[in-house]
Parts: structure tokens; sequence; C-alpha cells
């Protein structure tokens, strides 16, 4: 199989666990068969610091001519950046909503599952783990409050901030169905997340997502208020099978989920449109702090190149035999600093990335 696939490095420890995640892939196009064509794009800051702007035209027209498009992470520190001192939207997270919206992703799929061998990292009790868990978050990410009318104007002397929060029952109905597609293919449950006691476009979220429940009788269906899914996420994170939200929401939840399954560091993520074509990137950040000390730990931007593999490609067996790799390199011991605990053996960023390529 041919396939086109631009990556965007982006900043901080992007352009490290990128070349990991491609050693990867390289070794699965050999192994397998395929070719793998990348194209490189800029995005975040140092596309402000090539170009001016967090992502430009032509990157967002590259990404939109190729099969799918792997991304690192974008930013840098917040308190200390000259790519801060700028407009809201020429910052680079500014890139990240830009490409998202622009390529139509509203599909954003994290799943959050605690490996056995990582459960010392868990920060929850034992008898709060059980069996562990293992669930798929999956959150609507090209509207609501992110996309929103907002403006700050002054007000009888008094600045007053303003941001508002819509969707309509297309935007709702379409990230349902792909939840419920997903449900379909694990453990057939469907929570889906609102504040329905006080926000109208979660009582709409609600009647939407009703009726989409009706296509799928195999499926069980729930609905929870965020405050409470919140608390039932540390307290009971084993009901979980796939939790369906809005933006907002799937963002603070999905940082909560990732929280405990020990780091933040494992957790990969896709974000669809309504074809095959999809954007692959670790739930984390670009943590500048740690940028280009061979200290990151690539697994997320890893799995992140097997869900491409799996949702953009149809290449499953691909696929797993990357997941079955990481596992095998957890069973064996190996730790980045972020997931190393007593007894095991710590590597850095690109021999994390040689031993999962061996394992191809
Ligand atoms: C995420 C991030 C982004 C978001 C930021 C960087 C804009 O937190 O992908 O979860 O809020 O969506
Ligand atoms: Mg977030």
């Amino acid at each position: 199989m041919d396939c086109r696939i631009v990556t965007i490095p982006g900043d901080g420890i992007g352009p490290e666990i990128v070349r990991e995640a491609c050693k990867v892939l390289d070794k699965v196009a050999q192994v397998y068969g395929h070719f793998f064509h990348y194209k490189e794009v800029l995005m975040g800051g140092c596309s402000i610091d090539a170009f001016g702007v967090p992502l430009t035209e032509e990157a967002l027209e590259t990404a939109r001519q190729s099969d799918a498009v792997l991304l690192g992470a974008v930013g840098g520190d917040v308190g200390n950046s000259r790519w801060y001192d700028v407009a809201p939207n020429l910052r680079p997270e500014a890139g990240l909503l830009a490409i998202r919206k622009g390529l139509n992703l509203f599909a954003n799929i994290r799943p959050a599952y605690l490996y056995q061998e990582l459960a010392n990292a868990c920060p929850l009790k034992k008898e709060i783990i059980g069996n562990g868990f293992d669930m798929v978050i999956m959150r609507e990410l090209t509207g609501g409050l992110y996309f929103g009318e907002r403006y700050t104007k002054e007000v009888d002397g008094v600045l007053q901030a303003t941001d508002t929060l819509t969707y309509n029952e297309t935007e709702i109905r379409r990230i349902a169905v792909k939840a419920f597609d997903i449900a379909m293919k694990r453990r057939k449950h469907v929570i889906s997340v609102d504040k329905a006691n006080v926000l109208d476009s979660s009582r709409l979220w609600r009647k939407v997502v009703e009726e989409v429940e009706k296509n799928y009788p195999e499926v069980k269906l729930e609905h929870m208020l965020v405050d409470n899914c919140a608390m039932q996420l540390v307290m009971n994170p084993g009901q979980f099978d796939v939790v369906l939200t809005e933006n907002m929401f799937g963002d603070i939840l999905s940082d909560e989920a990732s929280m405990i399954t020990g780091s933040i560091g494992m957790l990969s993520s896709a974000s669809l449109n309504e074809s095959k074509f999809g954007m692959y990137e670790p739930s984390h950040g670009s943590a500048p702090d740690i940028a280009g000390k061979d200290l990151a730990n690539p697994i997320a931007t890893i799995l992140s190149a097997a869900m491409m593999l799996r949702y953009s490609f149809d290449l499953d067996k691909e696929a797993d035999a990357i997941e079955t790799a990481v596992q095998k390199v957890l069973t064996e011991g190996y730790r980045t600093t972020d997931i190393l605990s007593e007894g095991c053996t710590k590597v850095g960023t690109a021999q994390m990335g040689d031993l999962i390529a061996e394992r191809i």
C-alpha cells in the first residue's frame, strides 16, 4: 500500500517523538511491504518563527492533500516565550485549532488504558483500580466554546468578556454516530456526558444522542452530568467504555483520564473527519523543559501512528504489531524517565524507538 503522510513535528519535544514514530512506521513498511511517503510541514511556534503565523495556507493545503497527518506537539512555555507576546490568534495553539477546523476534524478519539506494568504509576488506590480500565473519550473537536463568537468590550467603564457555546443538531449527530460506531467494536456501552441540568446546548445534545441511539439497539446508552463524570473517573474508572462529550468537557475529562493511567506520555489520539482522513497526535503537549534532551517518551506518538494505520489505512494487522511491540518493551522492563519505577531499565527517546521498531 502507498500512503502519503504529512508530518508536523512542531515544537519542543515534537520533532524527537515524531522521528521515533517514523522509525517504527518505516519498520512496519519494510516488514509488511508498504510505502509511506512523508512530507514535513511547519505548524506552531516554528511556523511563527519562519512565516509569522502558526499555520500557513500552504501547510494546511499540503495536509489536506495527504492521506493522514502525524503531529508531534505545538507551543512553548506560555510564561516566557516570544510566541506569546502576540494576539491570541497568532499564538502556536491557534495553528492547532485552525488545522482542526480547516480539515473538519470533528471527532477526537482519546483512549485511556491502564497498562498493568504501569499500575504503580496510577495515583488511585488499588481497590479503586480493580482490574484496571480501558476507555475511549470521544470528544467533539470543532464546535462549542472553542469556536463560538468571543469578544471583550467595556460596558459602563467595566471590562466584560464573552464566549459563546453553540451546537447544532448536525454537529451533535455526526460525533454521536462515531461514538456509537466505536462502541460497537468495543464493549457496546456509551456514556454521554453533558450539563443538561443547566445548559440548552446540553439538552439538545441529549435529545440528538437519544435519536442516534435508536439505530444501535445493541449499545447501552447512559447520560452523565459532567461534574459527576469528573468524580466517577477517580471513583470507578472501570465503568467507562466510550465517553461521548462536547469539546470543552472533553478537553478537561481527557486530561483527568490520562492522569489516572499514570503517564500522559503513553496516550495517543486521533482526530477524524467524515471520511478516513485523520490527524494523529499524542495527547500530551510539547514539554519545552525537556526538549532535545533525549528524555521524552515517544510511546504516545508511536501509538498514534498505530491508530493512523488502523483508522486511516485499514491496516489492522500492522497497527496490532505496533501495539504488541509497545506492550513487549514494557513487559521487558524498559522505561523512559516519566514512567520509570524500581527494577526497570531506563532508556532515552531514541532507544525506546529502536526497541519498539526491533520488535515489529
Ligand atoms: C488539547 C489541548 C488543546 C485543546 C490546546 C493546546 C488548545 O489542550 O488538545 O487537549 O484545548 O484542545
Ligand atoms: Mg487539553
